[in-house]
Formats: C-alpha cells, sequence, structure tokens
C-alpha cells in the first residue's frame, strides 16, 4: 500500500511519535489538489512545545528530498505529500503481478492450513409462500457475502432455513383434503397452494371448527403420521423445485436445506438445559425466558399446548449448527422486521452458557418496494420474482436486439445482463436503506448499473481481444502517469481494503459501488487516452496492462456481487 510509504517517512521524520499514531493521523485530503496523503500534526503541539503550524513546515522540511515524493508542502498544521505517479503506478503493478489473485485473502486460514467456517443463513424461503422480490434481498445479500468470504480464504456453508414447518402447514393440509385437486395443484404450482390457503382462511370465517381440524393435523405431523407428512412433503416438493428455477437463473446454492421441520426432533435436549438453568418462566400457560433484564420481551419458547415455535427452533438450529461445523461466525440475513426475534434467540443461546453467542450475527437489511407501492404477500399483488427475471431477460432481449443484433449468444448474455441488472440494483446501497424498483433504474446501460459495468468490461475485453497476446513483462510504470491512468491506478490499489472493508461490515454495496467507479474511471480513460494506436510501443504495452488490470477487478468485483460478466454484449 502506497500509503505505507508516508507512514514510513513520518516515522522516520518524527520518531518519537508511537507508529500507530502516525499511521491513524494520516488522512485522505479532501481536495485532490491538496495532495494525496495528508498528515496533521495537532498531536504534536505538547511534545514539541510548538503551534501545529509551526511543526508542519519543519516536517515537511525533512520529507522534502525523498525520492518517492513529487512534492511536500506545509499548508497551516498539514504537511500534504503528492506522491511520485510513475512510483505509485509501479507500486500498484507490482501488487498485482504477485498476487494470485490480486484483492484475496487468507484471513480465513489458520495457521495450520485450516479454513474457518462461515455458516450463513440466507434466502430461508417459507414453502407454499411466494419467492417474492423481498426474498431477492436475504437471496442476493447472502450470496454476496458468502462469495467475499471465500475470497478471503473462509470456508462457507450456506444454508437455506425452510420456513417449512408450523400451524400454516396443518391448515393447508385439511384445506388440500377438502378442496385440492392434485392436477390443478400441479398445474398452477405455489400459487395453486396460495388459491388452497386462501380459500381455508375464508371457509374458516364460517366455520371455525376447521381451525381446530387444522391444528389436530398439525400435531397429527409433529407426532410423525406419515399420511399428513407425505401430503406435506408434496408442499415442499412443489415450492423447492419452483424456487430452484429462480436460484438457477440466480446461479445461486445452498450446501443445505435443513430448515425449520429439520429440527422437530432436536428441541428437547435445548428445551431441558433451558429448564436445568432454571430460565423457563410460566406466563399465561406457555413457557417463556424473561429478557426483561435486558429491555427485551420474553422470548416465547412453548406455546400453551405445548408445541413449539421459529424462536424454539431458531435455539436447536444454532446449537446444532455449532456442534456441526463449529462455525467461526454464523450469519443470519433477514429483514429488519426480525431485529428483535433475533436479538432474543441470541440473547437466550448466551444465558443458556454458549460463549459462542457472540459469534451469531444478524444482518438485517430494508424493504425493496416497486414504484407502485409495497409489496404484499397478504393482498393480490405480489410480484413473483421468477416473472420479475424473466420480464428483466426479455427487456434486455428487446435492447441487445436492437443494439447488438448479431451477437452470437445472444439469449445467454441478455440473461447474464437481465438478471445482473436486477441483481445490482438491489445491491447498490447500504442494505438498511429500503429499495424501490423501478425498471429505468435498473436497466439504464448509461447510468450506475449493473449493465454499464458489464458493458465496460466487454469494452475492456474488446480491446484486449483486438491487442492479441499480451507479451508477459513488467509494463513501463512512467507510461501510466497521465491523471486517467493514475485514477484508475489508485482505484486498483484500493481493491483489496472495499473487499475487506466490505465483509466486515457485511455491505456488498461497497464493491457494487467500487465496480462502477471503476467503470467510470476506465470509459473516461479510453476516451481520453489511444490505447491500441497509443504513441509508441512501450506506452502501448502500459495502456494495455492497464486495462488487463481493470478488466480483471471488474470480473472479480461482479463476481463478488452475484453479477455474471460477459466478454461481448
Ligand atoms: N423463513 C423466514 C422468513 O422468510 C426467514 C428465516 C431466517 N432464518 C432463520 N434461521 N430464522 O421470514
Amino acid at each position: 500500500m502506497i500509503q505505507n510509504i508516508f507512514a514510513e517517512a513520518l516515522l522516520a521524520a518524527i520518531p518519537d511519535l508511537p507508529e500507530d499514531q502516525i499511521r491513524a493521523g494520516i488522512e485522505i485530503p479532501k481536495e485532490k489538489t491538496m495532495g494525496d496523503f495528508a498528515f496533521p500534526c495537532f498531536r504534536l503541539a505538547k511534545a514539541f512545545r510548538k503551534a501545529p503550524a509551526m511543526i508542519a513546515p519543519e516536517i515537511a522540511e525533512k520529507l522534502k528530498d525523498n525520492p518517492l515524493f513529487e512534492k511536500v508542502e506545509a499548508v497551516g498544521p498539514y504537511v500534504n505529500v503528492f506522491i511520485d505517479k510513475e512510483h505509485w503506478a509501479q507500486s500498484v503493478i507490482r501488487d498485482f503481478m504477485e498476487a494470485d489473485q490480486y484483492g484475496s485473502g487468507t484471513e480465513g486460514i489458520r495457521e495450520d492450513g485450516t479454513r474457518k467456517n462461515i455458516v450463513l443463513d440466507y434466502s430461508s424461503i417459507n414453502v407454499a409462500k411466494p419467492f417474492h422480490i423481498g426474498h431477492l434481498r436475504t437471496t442476493v445479500i447472502g450470496n454476496s457475502i458468502k462469495k467475499l468470504h471465500e475470497f478471503l480464504g473462509y470456508n462457507t456453508i450456506s444454508v437455506n432455513h425452510l420456513g417449512d414447518w408450523g400451524t400454516q402447514f396443518g391448515k393447508m393440509a385439511v384445506a388440500y383434503q377438502k378442496w385440492g385437486d392434485p392436477e390443478t395443484v400441479d398445474a398452477r404450482g405455489v400459487r395453486g397452494l396460495m388459491d388452497l390457503y386462501v380459500r381455508f382462511h375464508e371457509e374458516a370465517k364460517k366455520d371455525p371448527s376447521l381451525d381446530d381440524e387444522a391444528r389436530a393435523a398439525f400435531t397429527r405431523m409433529e407426532n410423525n403420521d406419515e399420511e399428513i407428512l407425505s401430503l406435506w412433503q408434496r408442499f415442499v416438493d412443489i415450492s423447492l423445485k419452483e424456487v430452484s428455477r429462480v436460484y438457477d437463473l440466480l446461479d445461486v446454492q445452498f450446501d443445505s436445506y435443513n430448515g425449520e421441520s429439520f429440527y422437530r426432533d432436536k428441541m428437547d435436549a435445548p428445551i431441558a438445559l433451558l429448564r436445568e438453568k432454571g430460565l423457563l418462566k410460566e406466563s399465561e400457560g406457555a413457557q417463556v425466558v424473561d429478557l426483561s433484564e435486558f429491555n427485551m420481551p420474553p422470548c416465547l419458547v412453548l406455546k400453551s399446548d405445548g408445541s413449539s415455535i421459529y424462536a424454539t427452533r431458531d435455539i436447536a438450529a444454532a446449537i446444532y449448527r455449532k456442534n456441526t461445523y463449529d462455525f467461526a461466525k454464523c450469519l443470519y440475513v433477514t429483514a429488519t422486521e426480525q431485529i428483535l426475534h433475533f436479538s432474543q434467540v441470541f440473547k437466550v443461546i448466551e444465558l443458556m452458557g454458549y460463549d459462542w453467542y457472540a459469534d451469531l450475527v444478524h444482518i438485517p437489511y430494508g424493504y425493496v418496494s416497486l414504484e407502485e407501492g409495497k409489496l404484499s404477500t397478504r393482498e393480490g399483488n405480489v410480484i413473483f420474482l421468477e416473472d420479475l427475471l424473466n420480464e428483466a431477460i426479455a427487456k434486455t432481449r428487446d435492447i441487445m436486439n436492437e443494439k447488438n443484433p448479431d451477437l452470437e449468444n445472444l439469449e445467454e448474455v441478455a440473461q447474464q445482463v437481465g438478471v445482473g441488472a436486477v441483481v445490482f440494483h438491489d445491491l447498490f446501497n447500504n442494505r438498511i436503506k429500503d429499495v424501490t424498483f423501478s425498471w429505468d433504474n435498473v436497466l439504464n446501460f448509461d447510468g450506475e448499473t449493473g449493465p454499464y459495468v458489464q458493458y465496460t468490461f466487454a469494452r475492456c475485453s474488446s480491446v484486449l481481444r483486438k491487442a492479441g497476446k499480451l507479451e508477459k513483462k513488467v509494463p513501463d510504470a512512467s507510461k501510466l502517469t497521465d491523471e486517467y491512468a493514475q485514477e484508475i491506478i489508485k482505484l486498483i490499489e484500493d481493491f483489496p481494503n472495499r473487499v475487506r472493508e466490505a465483509a466486515k461490515k457485511y455491505e456488498p454495496y461497497i464493491i457494487t459501488r467500487y465496480t462502477v467507479a471503476v467503470a467510470t474511471a476506465y470509459n473516461k480513460f479510453y476516451h481520453e487516452n489511444s490505447i491500441l494506436n497509443a504513441e509508441d510501443a512501450e506506452t502501448r504495452f502500459a495502456r494495455l496492462y492497464l486495462t488487463k488490470m481493470v478488466a480483471y477487478i471488474l470480473k472479480t468485483g461482479l463476481s463478488l456481487i452475484g453479477v455474471k460478466a460477459p466478454e461481448r454484449m
């Protein structure tokens, strides 16, 4: 990292100041004209017994002759430096060439070579409910966080914690037995199951005994009644078949589909432990863990009829995952409405005496709405994700047919661009922020969109194709000192940092926006400089090499957010 040069020079100039203070003190000036880095001298006033504005010139004087600095200036209390441009380019090129996969890391690998496990619970769809665009967020955020961690050397285990258990399945079973027509349900899939669910609620209004039947049906399920379980299995299969089409489009995979039903026989031990530790209290017939001391409502563990609930299964799941995967972290990606749920569950795990409670992390995200209004499962205006993705592909196909009708694999590219556009848009903002979905923003080829970044990658690929095979040699960094090349150099240097920041904060948008910045910088460079027809062979090679680095960064960056990078489009 080039910032080290400045830190080391400062360390030599002010040996009395501890290294960490020097490093922490370095700033990047807001105005580029002020310098590449700045060091404020306020903290030195005491030791030097001088005003900061008097210290700055003294330090600047000591740095002045360092050949790695183009210019050193004292401005008020600040020491500002301009790094030698050639040196900067050279250092980035060297790092890029030396790395196996520039930007990747070994944070997830232990000294003995084994990898730390990260369990990621995301997507986690609900059986017999629509996979709507709200679920898109958990799916793409989780997928990106997984890729970021893999890039840093972790071993990831992605879990689709299916919502496949609970009293609603008793209702479904009753509805299916009474009014279900296998052929209609097969043909309509999840929509067919939803119809039955709606019908159940309508009929139950007239005939409340249906609710008792449903409860009885769920009890039979809990007691392993084969007949009713085989019905339930159908609902699960129908849902999984449908979502797997969406997962294929998104190119998202899971290592485990152990959902809520998986834990139906794994709750006795945790409940016994809760009891043993005196954590369970009776409250209106139900068993709860009192969390008032922690300013939270009680965590319901067993309902008055003795049945378990969502939280009980999450407690069992966390323990099972720890035992099975010995995770370094277990991450849960869900909407903000589950913040309280996870705070309660994590607190209960802590109270049970498990010291790894601190490795459980909830990663919440805001809502997606369509331009017209909020999405809802209960009302009729649910947008199925599969339809939305197919529409994105169709719209992209139309655009491509206009822009580049001769493209060989147009269909494949339309899919990569259409789906990529939706994913990119979803990951463009800080995850807590609510997202409004609008086609204009998603598919604009010139805006801050997926197609724009993909298009820039295709542009790089085209330049490199035309150039033919690049020689294996180190480019001449003195040819990359113009302002456009420098902008790119600095961004490339920052890639490893951005990857780490995105992983640490669980924020894919850091990568999404970064790819836009790189694409924009490259497009400027491309318009300002001739690459293939550069003035001399060394310049041409250096610019081609820069193009090669940008192509790598864009492709890798896009893959970290789960977006494909076609070479032609
Ligand atoms: N199925 C739930 C939903 O759609 C999300 C499950 C999240 N994971 C968990 N372990 N609770 O809201």
